[in-house]
C-alpha cells in the first residue's frame, strides 16, 4: 500500500483562491499536504535555489529567473486526491485546470495509465554494402547487442531498467537501428545516448557500414500516458445554458472542429499543453522534449490532429488524452533544485510514470475548461473576471471585498485601478469598515 493510500487527503480546499499567498501556504500545511519547514522554504525564490545551484545546472549563469509557482486543486487520479504544482506565466491556466478537475470530480475523478518507461535511441548506419544482409545479421545478434547495451548502463540495470528490444529500419540509403531502453524514473536521454554511442562499433562490424547520428528520439511512443474522465452532463449547466447535455454536445462539436482543421487542432493542442507544460515546468522536467513528442504524435496519421477525444450521451461527457510523456523524478533538476524537490513532495509523486499521469490529467482538464468556455460564453468573460479580481486585490481589497469590487468592475467592463479604488471605498463605506 502506498503512502498516498495510507494518508487520504482532500484536494478540495474551498476558498483557497481567495486567501493571500502566505495563508495559502499555511492552508497546505494545515491540510497536511506540505511539511511546515517546506512551506517556509517557499518564502524564498525557487525555494532557496542559489546561484551556485544554478551554476551547476547550466552554463554562463548570471542570475536566477523566477516564475509563479501555483497549485491546481480538485484533482483525483485513480481514486487518490492530488494537488498539482504548476509553474506558468499565463493567467487563467491554473484556475481553468482546477475548475475542470472539479467537474471531473463529479464523475469520480480521472483514471490514468502509463506504459513502461521505455525510451528509444537511434543509430544511423550509412554506406552499408548490402542492406538486406546487414538487417538479418543485426537482428540475429539482438540478444548479444542487448546484453552489450546493458553492460554500458550498469546503474540503470541495477535500478531495474535496461535494454528491452532492438529494431532495424530501412530508410532510403541508410539503415537505422532503434534500441528501446527501460529508463525507470529518469528522463533517460543520457542513458539511451550512452547506449547509442557505446554500440556503434558492434553495429558497424555487423552491418559493414559506418555510423552517422547516435541520439535518442523524442517521439517516445513506447512511453505514453493515457488519461480518461467523464463528467455528468448535469454538472455542465452554466450561465445561459440550463441543459448540461447541450453543453456536452457543444464540446463534442468543438472537438469535431479540431478533427477537421489543422488551424483549430494546433490551438486545441496548445490548450492541452497549457496544463501539461505547467506541471512539467514545476517539476523541472524537459518540457521541450515532451512538446516535440506530443506534436509528432498528433501527426502520426499523416495529418495533424487533436491529442484528445471527447464524446457524449445525454448523461455523460467523456474524454480521453494520450500522449508520449518522457518524465523524470531523479537526476538533473530533481537533484539540484529545491523547488523541484518541494513539488515532488507536495504532489507525493511516487515515480516518473506517476508524474506523467499528473501532467496528462492537467492537460485533459485544461482542454476541457477551454472547450467548455469556448463553446458556451467564450473565453473572455472568465479571463476578465480573473483580471478584475487581480485589479481589486492590487488596490487593497481583502477578503469578501475582492469579489464585490471585481463584480462591479466586470459589470462596468472597466478594469482601471482608479475605478477599482473608488468602488473599494464605496464597498468599505457600505460595510462600515471605512
Ligand atoms: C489559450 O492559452 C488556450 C486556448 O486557446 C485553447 C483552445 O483554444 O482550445 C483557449
Amino acid at each position: 500500500m502506498s503512502v498516498l493510500e495510507r494518508v487520504p487527503r482532500s484536494s478540495r480546499l474551498s476558498g483557497f483562491h481567495r486567501l493571500g499567498v502566505s495563508a495559502r501556504r499555511q492552508r497546505l500545511v494545515e491540510s497536511t499536504w506540505l511539511a511546515p519547514e517546506r512551506a517556509r522554504s517557499l518564502e524564498h525564490v525557487g525555494c532557496g535555489l542559489t546561484e551556485s545551484d544554478a551554476d551547476a545546472m547550466v552554463e554562463n549563469v548570471i542570475g536566477l529567473h523566477a516564475l509563479p509557482l501555483a497549485v491546481a486543486l480538485n484533482f483525483r487520479i485513480n481514486g487518490v486526491d492530488r494537488v498539482l504544482p504548476m509553474s506558468v506565466e499565463e493567467p487563467s491556466i491554473v484556475a481553468a485546470a482546477s475548475y475542470a478537475a472539479r467537474l471531473v470530480l463529479d464523475g469520480g475523478g480521472f483514471t490514468a495509465e502509463a506504459d513502461e518507461p521505455v525510451l528509444t535511441c537511434q543509430v544511423q548506419l550509412l554506406d552499408v554494402p548490402d542492406m538486406g544482409i546487414a538487417r538479418e545479421r543485426l537482428l540475429a545478434a539482438k540478444p548479444s547487442l542487448l546484453a552489450e547495451a546493458d553492460a554500458l548502463i550498469p546503474s540503470m540495470v541495477a535500478r531495474g531498467g535496461g535494454a528491452r528490444d532492438l529494431e532495424v529500419r530501412l530508410l532510403g540509403d541508410c539503415l537505422v537501428v532503434h534500441v528501446h531502453v527501460d529508463v525507470r524514473d529518469a528522463m533517460g536521454a543520457n542513458t539511451v545516448n550512452t547506449v547509442a554511442e557505446g554500440l556503434s562499433e558492434s553495429l558497424e562490424d555487423l552491418s559493414g557500414g559506418r555510423v552517422g547520428l547516435r541520439i535518442l528520439t523524442n517521439l517516445s511512443d513506447r512511453r505514453k500516458v493515457t488519461v480518461r474522465c467523464r463528467v455528468p452532463t448535469s454538472s455542465l449547466v452554466s450561465n445561459g445554458f440550463p441543459d448540461g447535455a447541450v453543453v456536452a454536445r457543444r464540446i463534442v462539436e468543438a472537438q469535431r472542429f479540431a478533427e477537421l482543421d489543422v488551424y483549430r487542432a494546433v490551438t486545441h493542442n496548445k490548450g492541452v499543453m497549457n496544463g501539461v507544460d505547467s506541471v512539467l515546468l514545476a517539476f523541472g522536467n524537459d518540457w521541450r522534449a515532451v512538446e516535440a513528442g506530443a506534436h509528432a504524435w498528433a501527426s502520426r496519421s499523416g495529418t495533424y490532429a487533436p491529442l484528445t477525444r471527447w464524446w457524449c450521451n445525454d448523461k455523460w461527457l467523456m474524454g480521453e488524452l494520450t500522449l508520449p510523456l518522457a518524465t523524470s523524478t531523479v537526476g538533473g533538476a530533481a537533484r539540484n533544485h529545491p523547488g523541484v524537490k518541494l513539488a515532488l513532495e507536495l504532489a507525493h509523486v511516487s515515480s516518473a510514470n506517476d508524474l506523467g499521469m499528473l501532467a496528462a490529467a492537467a492537460g485533459l482538464a485544461s482542454n476541457l475548461a477551454a472547450l467548455k468556455a469556448l463553446s458556451t460564453e467564450g473565453i473572455n468573460r472568465g479571463h476578465m473576471a480573473l483580471h478584475a479580481r487581480r485589479v481589486a486585490a492590487e488596490v487593497g481589497a481583502a477578503g469578501d471585498e475582492v469579489g464585490a469590487v471585481a463584480a462591479r468592475l466586470a459589470q462596468e467592463r472597466c478594469y482601471r485601478p482608479e475605478r477599482a479604488l473608488e468602488i473599494l471605498a464605496e464597498v468599505k463605506r457600505s460595510s462600515g469598515t471605512s
